[in-house]
């Protein structure tokens, strides 16, 4: 297992003076740190259909970005070209193993891990991102610069690349194998490959207003909630036509907070909003499915392993029902469940023995043995 060593401060320290505040050089963060996948699966996975990937170059001075998947890397030189592929932890046990270290930040917020193989001179060039994130630097050395928050111009350098104006540096260093650079949003940063080197970038995201609300408007018409319309009986008589005055501003409001005060809704609709993955997920549904009996008898012999990049919570407002989120479906087994339902979504592998309790539960054992078979969570052998 993977084991994250700060030797200048705890995570405690981290969490109050860095985390979205501030950039820090986290040296030999992961001591003897051995790339969790090779550049050849890297290039290999990126000719897949259903995995994210990009090429970042530079032809005749100007930037470039294709994206994948690719059938050839075969137009590419020796120098001056990365390869970055999203959501790897989806595809690469190994590689999934890399989010353990960072679970002193709940899962909600975690993206994803994006890889990056990097010829020498090759990057991204300067940007700025939305995310935080945690550069692990596998094989080979990368210098990184990391400029300070601020007024930067942002341009297209390609219709696919968002760059930033020359910046100045205050961080300027070497990453070598197992060394970490912590980024928070906003600040513009260029990392350039020394040698051919491989980049493990663990990001955390936090979603906008925006994103919340219209996610909130999907999941009431889905839903078919709060659907019943603004009512005014005993109106007094309106005097100004055109004025929508400030008691009925205050009705619209009220109509509108009624949906937001309703916890169990907003628990519901964040849970399945936020379990819901943004890139595919490696499912391998199982040839023969098993029944009850034979998902019960394996658990019995070893534990069941989720698939990485799956996603499952629980929120205070509905866990004592037993409720959880999966993969963005809301799940409700009873109060009987509710250990089995924490233990699900907190850990990685389970036991028989977390599960306990639940298993006798008919309604969790249909589950459990559909999300078996679909292939959310599986036994290794
Ligand atoms: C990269 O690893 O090439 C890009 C990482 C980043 O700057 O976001
Ligand atoms: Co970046």
């Amino acid at each position: 297992m993977l084991k994250l060593s700060l030797a200048d401060f705890t995570l405690e320290h981290f969490m109050q003076h860095y985390w979205q505040q501030k950039p820090v050089v986290i040296r030999q963060g992961f001591k003897g740190f051995q790339d969790l996948i090779s550049p050849e699966e890297l290039a290999g996975l990126a000719c897949e259909e259903a995995v994210d990937s990009r090429l970042v170059y530079k032809k005749r001075g100007k930037w470039q970005a294709e994206s994948g998947p690719f059938e050839s890397y075969d137009h590419l030189g020796k120098k001056g070209w990365s390869l970055i592929v999203q959501a790897v932890n989806h595809w690469s046990p190994a590689v999934a193993e890399l989010v353990k270290p960072f679970a002193f930040i709940p899962k909600w917020r975690l993206d994803d891990v994006m890889i990056s193989y990097s010829r020498p001179d090759g990057g991204v060039g300067p940007h700025i991102d939305l995310y935080d994130v945690f550069i692990c630097q596998g094989s080979g050395r990368r210098q990184w610069r990391v400029g300070d928050t601020g007024p930067h111009r942002q341009f297209a350098a390609h219709a696919a690349l968002l760059h930033v104006d020359p910046f100045e540096a205050i961080i300027d260093v070497e990453l070598l194998p197992g060394d970490i650079l912590y980024i928070p949003p906003g600040f513009p940063h260029d990392g350039v490959s020394l040698e051919p080197s491989m980049s493990f970038s663990v990001g955390f995201r936090g979603k906008s207003a925006c994103d919340m609300l219209s996610g909130l408007a999907d999941y009431v018409i889905d839903k078919d909630l709060g659907s019943t319309l603004l009512s005014d009986p005993g109106r007094p008589v309106h005097t100004h036509q055109g004025h929508i005055n400030a008691s009925d501003f205050a009705r619209i409001k009220a109509q509108l907070q009624s949906i937001l005060d309703d916890e169990t809704l907003v628990a519901d609709f964040a849970g399945s909003f936020l379990s819901r993955t943004k890139c595919q997920l490696d499912l391998q549904a199982l040839d023969e499915p098993l029944n009850a009996d034979d998902v019960l008898a394996a658990l019995e012999q070893q534990p069941l392993v989720r698939t990485g990049g799956l996603r499952c919570f629980y929120l205070d407002t509905t866990v004592a029902g037993g409720v959880c989120y999966v993969d963005g479906e809301r799940h409700a087994f009873g109060a009987k469940a509710q250990a089995a339902v924490k233990a699900l979504c907190d850990h990685d592998t389970i036991t028989h023995t977390q599960l306990r309790a639940a298993v006798r539960l008919p309604v969790f054992v249909a589950a459990l043995v559909q999300w078996v078979n679909a292939g959310y969570w599986y036994f290794e052998d």
